[in-house]
């Protein structure tokens, strides 16, 4: 038929221990998809320029303390309000996550689901790819590493858009300590670090890539580079959308 109207982006997610170089690799991922002159966007939770984003900063330097429960739900309210919390609180207060304000009139009411599912929806479906740096898998692999129940930690998100490809950044919890800067931030220990590994390998399916973080960094690009290339290609394809956690 010739029509191409299923093209779209593809929602291209990088995941993995602290340290393990995700974001180093989501930027690089970035440079190269618009070099070859592809639409793209950078997108990282947390977010931490939002006022939730903030709220979980503080906790993460441990100037604040949260129960394992209210944090695992800031991080959800920052990847984007469930549609429950839309109804359940002010209006005003959705203003505070990825500028949403304009998403708030045209889709809240009629879409259902998730502002960030919408916006995300938008975005791929006029041909962006959004290379996005930690998304809800690692909210459930955190939150259960303290002992939160999968499913509960998956609640909240049911029904955000499941992404084409998760690249697993792939780093024994050692050497991850060993790389600078680590222990600067509350999740950054070891033991926690062994939790979360294992934690991760059970939400594992076939949209996941393992690479082994520990080569050097130019091999790694260069093996993201490929898996995503082919990714955008079959999104291109008009390979169909689908739900997270269902
Ligand atoms: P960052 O180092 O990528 O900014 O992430 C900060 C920490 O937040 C990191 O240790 C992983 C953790 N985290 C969660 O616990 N839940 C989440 O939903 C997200 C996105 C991150």
């Amino acid at each position: 038929s010739g029509c191409n109207s299923e093209s779209r982006g593809a929602l291209v997610v990088l995941e993995g221990l602290d340290r393990s170089g995700k974001t180093s690799q989501s930027s690089r991922l970035l440079t190269y998809l618009e070099g070859l002159g592809h639409s793209v966007e950078l997108w990282r939770f947390p977010d931490r320029s939002t006022n939730v984003g903030q709220m979980i900063s503080s906790y993460l330097s441990n100037k604040s303390q949260l129960d394992d429960h209210t944090i695992h739900l800031l991080f959800s309210a920052n990847h984007g309000i469930m549609s429950t919390w839309v109804f359940m609180f002010p209006l005003s207060i959705i203003y505070w996550d990825k500028n949403l304000s304009d998403y708030v009139y045209k889709h809240t009411f009629d879409c259902g689901w998730t502002l960030l599912r919408s916006l995300m929806e938008t975005k791929l479906k006029t041909g962006t790819t959004l290379i996005v740096d930690r998304y809800s898998y690692s909210g459930v692999a955190f939150s259960s590493a303290k002992g939160l129940g999968d499913e509960w930690c998956k609640a909240p998100e049911i029904g955000l858009l499941a992404p084409d490809l998760v690249l697993y950044l792939d780093i024994q919890p050692e050497k991850a300590a060993e790389r600078g800067g680590y222990g600067a931030e509350k999740y950054e220990q070891l033991e926690f670090q062994r939790k979360v590994a294992q934690c991760y390998q059970v939400l594992h399916d076939a949209s996941w890539k393992i690479v082994d973080a520990c080569q050097p960094i130019e091999d790694i690009e260069k093996q993201l580079q490929e898996l995503v290339l082919e990714c955008v290609m079959a999104c291109q394809k008009g390979k169909p959308l689908a739900n997270l956690w269902s």
